[in-house]
């Protein structure tokens, strides 16, 4: 993308907006929550199923006992929805907002999810050792980073080999009737540079993830793959 240094400014603090708790943020997390309403406005605004966001999710449900998750961003926690009271999982929520993350720790709690831990951290930086986790969901959220690509890799570090990430993102290619959502988006200081479909296969397979496969519904994409094992991983 050709940007002006205005521009660029601006997406390089679309992270520092998010958390501040822009007013968005709550709207954003209503709609999620309540499912007539995200349907709807979603396929208006979007064109796209809010069911896919929620099927994602209930990947958490069929994990072995045992396993660990990573969500982020968690915002409000739509993701909680595939977890299950007295699951044995360990389920760490994590995101750049205080307040989405009482958010979610309220929704956990509405739910009798006990296991849920809540983290403040950056995606970019994550407080988290190579190999934590089994499962990474990050949905909705490239396009609110400021640099997709390292949030990406950083997804890949605190992944376990074979470990699967899945999420979903407005892309930049996914047709001109949804190119003012981006331009307000953008304007707003709500959406980071995102990219295309293309450049997604391209980040997800530099950090890893050989097999990733992409599934476009209106403006937005979704993804999920595995961490291949890199050599060292397979012979130790
Ligand atoms: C559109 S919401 C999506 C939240 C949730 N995954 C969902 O689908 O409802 C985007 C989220 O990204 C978070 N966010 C923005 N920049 C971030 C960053 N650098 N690290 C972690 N979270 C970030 C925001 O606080 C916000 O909760």
């Amino acid at each position: 993308m050709n940007l002006s240094g205005a521009m660029r400014a601006r997406l390089d603090g679309v992270s520092d907006v998010w958390r501040g708790d822009h007013p968005w943020a709550s709207f954003y997390d209503f709609m999620v929550e309540h499912e007539r309403v995200g349907r709807a406005l979603w396929k208006a605004g979007g064109g796209t199923d809010i069911g896919l966001l929620y099927e994602a999710a209930d990947e958490i449900a069929h994990l072995a006992p045992g396993a660990s998750v990573l969500d982020v961003p968690c915002g409000g926690g739509v993701a909680l929805r595939g977890l299950q009271p007295g699951q044995d999982v360990r389920f760490v929520a994590a995101d750049i907002s205080p307040a989405m993350l009482e958010r979610t720790a309220a929704n956990a709690a509405r739910r009798g999810l006990d296991q849920v831990e809540c983290v403040e951290a950056d995606v970019e930086h994550l407080p988290f050792a190579d190999d934590a986790f089994d499962l990474a969901v990050s949905f909705t959220g490239l396009h609110c980073f400021p640099r997709p690509e390292a949030a990406i890799a950083e997804l890949a570090r605190v992944l376990k080999p074979g470990g699967v990430l899945t999420g979903s993102a407005l892309m930049n290619d996914t047709g001109v009737q949804y190119a003012p959502m981006r331009v307000l988006g953008r304007a707003g200081g709500l959406l980071g540079p995102s990219g295309t479909r293309a450049e997604l296969t391209h980040w997800l397979a530099t950090a890893g993830f050989a097999d990733a496969q992409i599934r476009t519904s209106g403006a937005l994409a979704y993804f999920r793959g595995s961490l291949t094992p890199t050599d060292s991983s397979v012979h130790e």
